[in-house]
């Protein structure tokens, strides 16, 4: 089985290549990624049945070249930080809209399988200490440019099954953690501030709930879709890690031996989403996935391990984000 995996340098991408290799014997990977600054060459195993391709995904005439070669795509390439769309969000736009777009056009032409991975973010947000999660039928309602070129690429995605008959299927998956994430997000900024001699930064009051789920979980997920799922379903992933951000960053602390409280609290994010919760019936009944990883804190004590453990990875890209952050005050 030939796979092309768009974004496969970026943080999930990256994990999906590793453990399919890992998996899948007959599986060979092609990675088609811009290398943006999310994007890291290191991320990609050096494999023989893996091949890089650097390329953008709104490249209309390669990605038709690459999409004719393979038996399937799975599209991960995306600008994937709210804070990065709040500041600008041309990328966001022309990567996830209309890059899109052109993977679409490319699948429909050759007749090639097409999974499309998303977010929870394309319901918005939830209120605070209710039990109400996010469904397959929850209507849309994304809050920040990054979450609404997110729900407009879905939203193509089943245009594009119901009116060519392109056999595709969407994934909506909440905050994922673990290795060769970019030091930008939340948990990866912490540990690598920590391991800095710099107190971890809290957006606002930190109550705002995250739905945690281990990317190898998460990818799975992804691998039963591929394999199992039905053309034009959207699946909901998600492994009820429902924690607050200030729970996490004393755990954080604690896991790393400082006291809970040394950290420091900076603005928060415009428009901030209070809360997402997934509920994965769906994914849990009808395609048998369920997640390993059900131990969050001895998943964050692995990731803190590894980020101790592969500071030439991460080092390059620490001081620009930092600068960025300085600069949008947070
Ligand atoms: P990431 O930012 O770590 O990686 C994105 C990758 O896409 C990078 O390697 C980047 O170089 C590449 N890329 C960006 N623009 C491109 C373009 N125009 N052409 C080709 N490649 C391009 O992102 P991530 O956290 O790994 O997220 C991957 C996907 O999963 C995204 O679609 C995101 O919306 C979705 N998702 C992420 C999470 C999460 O918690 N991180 C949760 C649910 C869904
Ligand atoms: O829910 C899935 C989404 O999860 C994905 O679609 C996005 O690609 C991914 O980036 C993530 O979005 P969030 O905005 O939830 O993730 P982030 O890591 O940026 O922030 C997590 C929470 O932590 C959020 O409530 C903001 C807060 N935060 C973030 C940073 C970077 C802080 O309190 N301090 C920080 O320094």
């Amino acid at each position: 089985m030939r796979l092309l995996v768009t974004g496969g340098a970026g943080f999930i991408g990256a994990n999906f290549v590793r453990l399919s290799l890992e998996m899948r014997p007959e599986v060979s990977v092609t990675v088609l990624d811009l290398l943006t600054y999310a994007g890291n060459t290191a991320s990609v195993p050096q494999d023989p049945r893996a091949t890089l391709v650097k390329g953008d995904v709104a490249d209309a005439e390669l990605v038709d070249s690459l999409v004719r070669e393979h038996d399937a795509v799975v599209h991960f390439a995306a600008e994937s930080h709210n804070d990065n769309s709040l500041d600008d969000p041309t990328p966001f736009v022309q990567t996830n809209l209309i890059g899109t777009f052109q993977l679409l056009e490319a699948a429909r032409r050759h007749g090639v399988r097409f999974h499309h991975v998303s977010t929870d973010e394309v319901y918005g947000d939830l209120p605070l200490g209710t039990p109400d999660k996010f469904t397959p039928d929850t209507p849309y309602n994304p809050s920040s440019p990054y979450s609404s070129t997110k729900a407009g690429s879905d939203l193509m995605v089943r245009a594009w099954v119901r009116s060519f008959g392109l056999e595709a299927t969407i994934s909506n998956c909440s905050n994922n953690y673990g290795p060769f994430q970019h030091v930008e997000k939340f948990i990866p900024r912490q540990i690598t501030n920590l391991i800095d001699g710099v107190k971890p930064k809290l957006y606002g009051a930190g109550l705002n709930v995250r739905d945690w789920i281990h990317v190898d979980d998460h990818n799975r997920a992804v691998w039963a879709i591929l394999e199992k799922g039905r053309a034009g379903e959207t699946y909901l992933i998600g492994a009820d890690g429902e924690v607050d951000n200030k729970t996490v960053i004393e755990t954080v602390l604690e896991l790393m031996g400082h006291a809970p409280d040394d950290y420091e609290h900076v603005a928060d994010r415009p428009g901030h989403d209070l809360r997402y919760a997934i509920d994965a019936t769906k994914l849990r009944d009808e395609l048998g996935w369920a997640p390993l990883y059900g131990d969050f804190r001895a998943g964050l004590a692995a990731t803190i391990a590894w980020y101790r453990d592969n500071e030439p990875w991460w080092r390059a890209q620490k001081l620009e984000t930092e600068l960025k952050y300085q600069r949008l005050g947070r």
